[in-house]
């Protein structure tokens, strides 16, 4: 069938009145999508007949509150485009400040081995590698359907060469020193329930066990154990407490917690001391 676009919009929006903060904008993204055209495109072209084959379906996959993220397989993540689909989480833009906050740390030009712990999509990691050139990264999954989907963006992002990735618990398997270890670990206690769009998202990427915060600490002792030199985490806006009492009795050099945009504590930034440099 055949309408303009303004048609198409103003059909699309008024499906997603309930889910989405900004039903038009959202109905542009699925039209885009459908038709391969840029935003631009479609606003100077309001007037102009197309046939949207398949748009209306895809808005009624959004109106049953499914991501617009895996209903496109496209996300934003540091100003740039990734591929998602439903075996790995949607990145947040809360995740960017995780990154910031470790690059603050780092030598651009650090030849450090760099592991993340629970790589998902690889924004993480991608991200990291854009940054530090030399350094050795090497990222871990649990999960095989999130490992396959990291793959796909280091390969859409020409990072073969730099990122190793493995399928393991942790950092089980990893022989070698790891010298800066970070993490967005599931940070979620098992009991809470959450909004229904997050039941697209895997479930092992929310949930970090009864209290919530089993993989952190498990990170927090590994890092020790490993005698890693720095250790990041995001975790959640209710867990400081929790982290510092789980610290207290450990040698740590330094600690510092930071917040997210909305101004809720949202992780952390470790340093470790180094065996013989106490
Ligand atoms: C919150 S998601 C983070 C994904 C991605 N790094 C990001 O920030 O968008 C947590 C990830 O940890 C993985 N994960 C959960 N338990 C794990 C474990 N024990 N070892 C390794 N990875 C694990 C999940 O499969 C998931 O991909």
């Amino acid at each position: 069938m055949s309408r303009t676009i303004e048609q198409w919009l103003e059909l699309g929006a008024a499906q997603l009145m309930e889910v989405a903060e900004r039903p038009r904008r959202e109905a542009e993204i699925l039209l885009e999508h459908i038709l391969k055209r840029v935003r631009l495109y479609l606003i100077t072209h309001l007037d102009e007949n197309v046939e949207a084959e398949g748009y209306m379906e895809l808005v009624e996959r959004r109106a049953l509150n499914e991501p617009i993220e895996y209903i496109t397989q496209n996300v934003s993540f540091f100003s740039q485009e990734f591929y998602i689909s439903p075996g790995a989480l949607i990145p947040r833009p809360e995740t960017e400040q995780l990154i910031e906050k470790l690059l603050e740390r780092l030598d651009p030009l650090s030849k450090e081995h760099l592991v993340e712990v629970g790589v998902g999509s690889g924004i993480i990691s991608i991200v990291l590698a854009q940054h530090l050139k030399n350094a050795n990264i090497t990222a871990t999954d649990i999960s095989a359907d999130a490992i396959a989907i990291a793959q796909k963006n280091i390969k859409l992002k020409g990072m073969g060469g730099r990122i190793t990735l493995i399928q393991t618990d942790l950092i089980e398997g990893i022989d070698t020193q790891i010298d800066i270890l970070v993490s967005n670990p599931p940070y979620i206690a098992n009991e809470i329930i959450l909004e229904s769009n997050l039941d697209y998202e895997p479930q092992n990427a929310l949930f970090g066990g009864e209290i919530g915060d089993e993989i952190l600490q498990r990170l927090i002792d590994e890092a020790i154990e490993r005698n890693v030199r720095i250790l990041a985490c995001e975790m959640g806006y209710d867990q400081k407490k929790k982290i510092l009492a789980y610290c207290a009795d450990k040698k740590i050099k330094s600690l510092e917690f930071y917040s997210d945009y909305a101004g809720h504590d949202r992780g952390f930034i470790m340093e470790l001391f180094q065996n013989n440099k106490n």
